[in-house]
C-alpha cells in the first residue's frame, strides 16, 4: 500500500523517533510499504517519520539500473564515518523539487537489524552512504536543508509552505 508522503514543514519531520523492540507484523508492513511508497515515488531512500510514524526505521536502494536492491534497516546507527568527505546534490521526497550540495563523510559503517530480527553491519560508500546519513538524520528529526545557511533553508521553507496550501486547495 502506497502510502502519504509528509511535506515539510511538518512537526512529525523534525522529532527524535523512538527504537523498535521487535519485528511486528505491523512493522515488517510498514517496510513494505515504505519500499512501495518510495519506488512510486521514486525515490532512494524512504524513513519512517516521512509517512508519519515515529519509528526508527528506514528504507534504500541506490541501484538506479539494473536488479533491484531493497534494504530495511532497523534501529540503524552510525558506528564509524570515514575523515574522507563528498559532496552530493541532495533532494527529500518530504521536500520535493528542491536540491542542494550537502558535504558529509564519504565512507560509513552502519549496524541495523534486519526483518528477520538478525543484527547486521555494512560499510557503506558513494550514493548508499550518503542516503544511509541523510536517512539517518531523518530518524533524529533533522532534514538535509539543515546543513544549509539559514536564508537558503527558509527560501525553501516558504516554498513549500506555499506548494502546500496550493495542493490544500487542490491546484
Ligand atoms: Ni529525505
Amino acid at each position: 500500500m502506497i502510502r502519504d508522503i509528509l511535506i515539510h514543514p511538518d512537526p512529525r519531520l523534525k522529532k527524535p523517533c523512538e527504537p523498535i523492540a521487535e519485528v511486528t507484523p505491523d512493522i515488517a508492513a510498514l517496510a513494505a510499504d515504505m519500499l512501495e511508497t518510495m519506488y512510486d515515488a521514486p525515490g532512494v531512500g524512504l524513513a519512517a517519520p516521512q509517512v508519519g510514524v515515529l519509528k526508527r526505521l528506514f528504507v534504500m536502494d541506490c541501484i538506479k539500473e539494473g536488479v533491484p536492491e531493497p534494504m530495511v534497516l532497523i534501529n540503524p546507527e552510525i558506528i564509524s564515518s570515514s575523515e574522507d568527505m563528498n559532496v552530493y546534490e541532495e533532494g527529500c521526497l518530504s521536500i520535493p523539487d528542491q536540491y542542494a550540495e550537502i558535504t558529509r563523510p564519504s565512507e560509513v559503517t552502519v549496524r541495523w537489524m534486519g526483518l528477520d530480527g538478525a543484527p547486521y553491519e555494512r560499510q557503506f560508500s558513494g550514493l548508499w552512504a550518503t542516503c544511509a546519513q541523510h536517512e539517518i538524520d531523518h530518524l533524529n528529526g533533522r532534514l538535509f536543508i539543515d546543513n544549509l545557511g539559514p536564508l537558503k533553508r527558509q527560501m525553501i521553507t516558504r516554498k513549500m509552505e506555499k506548494l502546500k496550501r496550493e495542493r490544500a486547495r487542490g491546484i
